[in-house]
């Protein structure tokens, strides 16, 4: 802020003059204290971070968009409305470089502007995903000037198998224009959305990484390579070494703990390696995008993976994404990025969901399947995870007319108040049963709760999911379908637990409006607090002890 604007001519006197500039700027301060304090920022209660959106934890209960759909306001003008009626509260959909961009250094931010117009008049809140030098691996979104200048702009070598297309992370260039182009639209949204907080979040690129080899093979890749591991990386593998995730200090340790050496002679020879070194040059281009663009407007940012197991070569998925193995690496390069997302369409869902809220990470699902499948996995994600969002793909074109995802969202939806107030409070479990894994039990509220598959009069469900807070003593609430819940306390005496009452109902504004009392066959005749496989339930229990 240019002070001098801001004082009073010479003849008044200096000392009045400096009084005035130091009001000015102690004012100044204030109002960026207040820009960021109320701001959607991220906050941490016990192990679980939340979304804080206008002073109150948030739920993101979202979609993500095809690519291409907001690329044009007319395309999106029908769709804003029956995202809101799915209903949801937030939508993901992507911002290129192209479009912002098209010339060098000649802004655009009419979409933006559009975008954000569309989204308030629907009331729904949306994330962007800034799609700039890397998206799924390639670089199809960096604008033409980019794409053309390889002198100044330069590629990644890769073998055959690869593109001759994708930027490399060695361009110093590149990374500068990417950063400048990201902060000209974080300096837009705090000028335009600092007082509305529409946008909650953004996501810096798309799955990066390098595919079709194993790590970029250009000159100065090659030369990064065969030069020592920069100490940056090492002093925080050092500092960090006990609480690194364990599947990247395995492969440290193997190599004897080198504290100083080349790639190979630090993490050994082998793909593994060439992946850990992706991961630091990723890491590094994208955290310094990240912070370019929290010096303008501090929001919450995170990175999306596409996955790959441990048994996938790097280079079969993209080479030094974020994946869990070297997440480690990613935040040795720098701490603009807040979390690490998985973008979960392989089968092993809740087993990605374990391997990514760890370490401090806090679980946010960028991407992931909707559908009967989604319509499940929410309820885990959130109850198990304290996920602080989920959001299936391509939801634009879903032609659900079941509105499967909806019926989660709903239910959701009412209960998302309680639902944050019990992640913060540890008082939240969640679950995904199975006929190969019919039944789950968990401790909670003084009780243990043994979880399965419903089953009345042999009639048993294929599959259940769900959640079940603790609300008060002897007091649940849950939501889901397809299960049933038997209560055994968890001290020696009383011994047995019996069920007072179960009702449905719903959370109007917070307060429970009951609607029928189950019981009979709708609670097994007293025996389980049932939720049945016709549809999605919420309902409240209490239960006693006896002797
Ligand atoms: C993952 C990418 O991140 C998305 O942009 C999209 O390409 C989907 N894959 C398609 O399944």
């Amino acid at each position: 802020m240019d002070l001098h604007r801001f004082l009073l001519p010479r003849s008044i006197g200096s000392a009045l003059a400096c009084a005035v500039a130091g009001l000015l700027f102690v004012g100044f301060v204030a109002a960026q204290q207040r820009v960021s304090s109320s701001m959607p920022h991220l906050e941490q209660h016990g192990g679980v971070t939340q979304l804080i959106v206008d002073g109150q934890p948030f739920l993101m209960l979202a979609a993500e968009l095809h690519n291409s759909s907001s690329s044009s306001l007319d395309y999106m003008k029908d769709i804003w409305p029956r995202l809101a009626a799915t209903p949801m509260n937030t939508v993901l959909t992507p911002l290129s470089w192209e479009l912002i961009e098209p010339q060098e250094g000649k802004y655009d931010f009419s979409l933006v502007d559009g975008l954000l117009e569309q989204a308030r008049q629907n009331r729904l809140k949306v994330v962007f995903l800034w799609l700039a030098s890397w998206k799924n691996g390639m670089s199809s979104y960096a604008p033409v000037w980019v794409k053309r200048d390889t002198r100044r702009f330069p590629r990644a070598l890769l073998t055959e198998s690869g593109s001759g297309e994708v930027l490399s992370t060695f361009g110093e260039a590149t990374m500068q224009a990417d950063a400048h182009a990201f902060a000209a639209v974080m300096r837009h949204l705090r000028e335009t959305d600092s007082s509305q907080h529409t946008v909650l979040m953004m996501q810096v690129e798309n799955e990066v990484g390098v595919l079709g080899d194993s790590r970029d093979r250009s000159a100065a890749a090659n030369k990064a390579f065969a030069e020592p591991v920069p100490k940056p990386l090492l002093n925080y593998m050092q500092q960090h070494r006990d609480t690194l995730m364990p599947e990247f200090r395995e492969i440290w340790q193997k190599n004897g703990f080198k504290q100083s050496g080349t790639w190979q002679e630090v993490f050994g020879p082998g793909l593994r390696t060439d992946q850990i070194f992706m991961a630091w040059n990723y890491g590094r281009y994208v955290q310094h995008v990240a912070a370019a663009g929290k010096a303008e407007y501090p929001l919450p940012m995170y990175v999306n993976t596409w996955l790959g197991d441990l048994d996938t070569p790097p280079g079969k998925f993209p080479s030094g994404g974020p994946l869990p193995e070297v997440i480690d690496i990613w935040r040795a390069a720098g701490q603009a990025i807040d979390i690490y997302s998985p973008d979960i369409y392989a089968a092993d869902f809740a087993g990605w969901c374990r391997r990514y809220h760890r370490s401090g990470n806090p679980l946010f699902i960028p991407e992931t399947r909707g559908g009967a499948d989604g319509k499940a996995n929410v309820f885990y994600a959130i109850g198990e995870h304290s996920a602080m969002g989920f959001a299936p793909f391509g939801i634009d074109s879903w032609r659900d007319s079941e509105n499967e995802l909806g019926k989660s969202y709903q239910a959701l939806m009412q209960l998302s108040s309680t639902i944050l107030k019990c992640q913060r409070n540890g008082d939240i479990t969640g679950f995904l049963l199975n006929r190969a894994h019919p039944d789950v039990s968990v401790t909670m509220n003084g009780y243990r709760l043994d979880i399965s598959l419903d089953d009345i009069f042999g009639n048993r469900a294929e599959t259940g999911y769900g959640l079940v807070m603790a609300t008060g003593p002897d007091e649940f609430l849950g939501t889901g379908s397809g299960f049933r819940v038997s209560f055994v306390p968890d001290s020696a005496r009383p011994a047995h637990a019996g069920i007072s009452l179960i009702e449905e109902g719903q959370m109007v504004d917070g307060i429970w409006k009951s609607g029928r009392r189950l019981n009979g066959d709708e609670n097994d005749q007293g025996r389980y607090w049932r939720f049945s496989k016709e549809g999605i339930h919420v309902e409240r229990s209490v239960v006693y002890r006896w002797e």
